[in-house]
């Protein structure tokens, strides 16, 4: 693997054995780099989650880590994304990390022997994110074949929600959509079964519920929180409504009291805090793959 820019990319196969390593770093399991390796996240948008536990991850795996601020590099002098990444694997970093508002903006760097980790592109893909929720699904469930899950909310504007619905189909789950319709994809029509909030609750094994987006929309947004919450947010009623087993997922930030009840986010079904924590592995194992092909790539390099 010499790049993870989608969860379309990733085989079946692929993505099991990196649900695996990432289980073995949670058991403990240390591996770190052959040579000294370096690495540097590049976050052209805000983040909390993914910026910071791929940082813990690199310091996990023994991986040196450059600072990268956008607003205090030659970004601000009109520096394209190309040569800040071309200067990059110059000073010798192997691994960029990259988040940007473009979509695919990482296809003109892929011709770099640098390896480049989506870490969100516009409303894209974040494969990453997508990974660690298949973990956090697969550790409660052992598996995904007729799993019933459903991605609420924000679909059109969530990177998430588009890695994650044809990742889950392609492993076996069921998936179902709610929210505004206006909010669905083209894709989730051909990708699975779209219902209303209060039908769906009773019949999930996973609720997955999406940010609204409320810096993609424009200024345009068309409900109130109050509104979006009684019409399509995990409200304790509805929660209460759900199957003994059945979990609840959100890949955060989350709005309190819109996308879910303020008091249901840490709750017994909620497995919120759990996902961040599985944040690590996902990237310890997305790392040690990358850095194992760029090791590889050197070590059969003939000239
Ligand atoms: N889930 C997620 O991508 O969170 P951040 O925006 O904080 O990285």
């Amino acid at each position: 693997m010499k790049d993870l820019v989608s969860m379309e990319e990733l085989s079946v196969a692929e993505i099991g054995e990196l649900l695996e390593q990432a289980g073995r770093f949670k058991q403990g399991e240390i591996w770190t780099p052959k040579k000294q390796m370096y690495a540097v996240n590049m976050f052209f948008e805000a983040s909390t989650r993914t910026h910071n536990s791929f940082e813990m991850a690199e310091k996990k795996l023994g991986i040196d880590v450059l600072s990268f601020d956008p607003s205090k590099s030659s970004v601000t002098k009109g520096e394209t994304l190309y040569d800040t990444a071309l200067t990059m694997q110059a000073i010798g970093v192997d691994v960029a990390v990259i988040r940007h508002s473009d979509e695919n903006y990482y296809e003109p760097l892929r011709k770099l022997g640098i390896a480049v980790v989506n870490g969100g592109d516009g409303c894209g893909q974040h494969p990453s994110q997508s990974l660690l929720d298949l973990f956090t699904i697969k550790e409660e469930f052992g598996g995904f074949k007729g799993l019933k899950v459903a991605i609420v909310g924000d679909i059109v504007h969530s990177r998430v929600a588009n890695s994650n619905m044809q990742a889950l189909k392609r492993l076996g789950a069921e998936v179902f959509f709610a929210g505004p319709p206006e909010w669905m994809r083209e894709s989730c029509a051909e990708l699975g079964t779209y219902m209303a909030m209060d039908d769906l609750v009773e019949q999930m094994d996973v609720i997955m519920l999406l940010r609204v987006q409320e810096e993609r929309h424009d200024g345009l947004l068309s409900f109130t929180k109050s509104d979006y919450h009684a019409l399509y947010g995990l409200t304790e009623a509805r929660a209460a409504k759900m199957k003994e087993r059945a979990i609840i997922m959100h890949p955060s930030p989350v709005n309190r009291d819109v996308e879910i009840a303020d008091c249901l986010v840490e709750c017994e079904k909620s497995r919120i805090v759990e996902q961040m924590t599985n944040g690590v592995y996902i990237r310890m194992a997305i790392l040690e793959a990358v850095c194992q092909d760029k090791e590889m790539r050197v070590t059969t390099c003939t000239y």
